[in-house]
């Protein structure tokens, strides 16, 4: 799960879909990473801690990283929250930018609309509601279309 920051909307992204794969029993390996790197140490942003603790979801102790372009070859698939960031991953990824495995996470809930998650970093509270309700509804369809793989 990957975003510009790794501060607001990838730690929700990867707090919701591994409580969703935990609960469904699936042994997925599931990170996040921010392409700017302006965060790189800090916990997820304290409204995004709230919006998930709210929810549930525990995401206090994620810490952000830098996305880097090994990762192209630690993970099968890669998800971006807007196609910023993967103009972003193109730049870092170089040689090894792989599009057979990048998608826009909403693709997943909505294919081929090629939407974004609207950043919330700018805006107050309801930003981060918002953002946690796209993701979670992407991240249960993201189960439901790829547990079988
Ligand atoms: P995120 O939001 O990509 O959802 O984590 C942002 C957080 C911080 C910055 C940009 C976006 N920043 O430029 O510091």
């Amino acid at each position: 799960m990957v975003c510009l920051g790794n501060i607001c909307r990838s730690p929700l992204a990867e707090g919701i879909l591994r409580d969703k794969t935990t609960k469904a029993g699936l042994n997925w390996e599931v990170d996040s990473a921010g392409t700017n790197g302006y965060h790189v140490g800090e916990q997820p942003h304290y409204l995004s801690q709230k919006v998930a603790k709210m929810n549930g979801i525990d995401i206090s102790s994620q810490k952000c990283r830098h996305f880097v372009k090994e990762d192209f070859d630690r993970f099968d698939k890669i998800y971006a929250m807007a196609s910023d960031v993967i103009e972003e991953m193109k730049w870092i990824g170089k040689d090894k930018y792989n599009a057979s495995i990048v998608d826009l996470l909403l693709n997943e809930a909505y294919p081929g609309k090629n939407m974004d998650i609207p950043d919330p970093w700018y805006g107050t509270e309801p930003g981060y509601h918002k953002a946690y309700q796209l993701i979670d509804a992407a991240c249960e369809a993201l189960i439901k279309n790829h547990w079988g793989e």
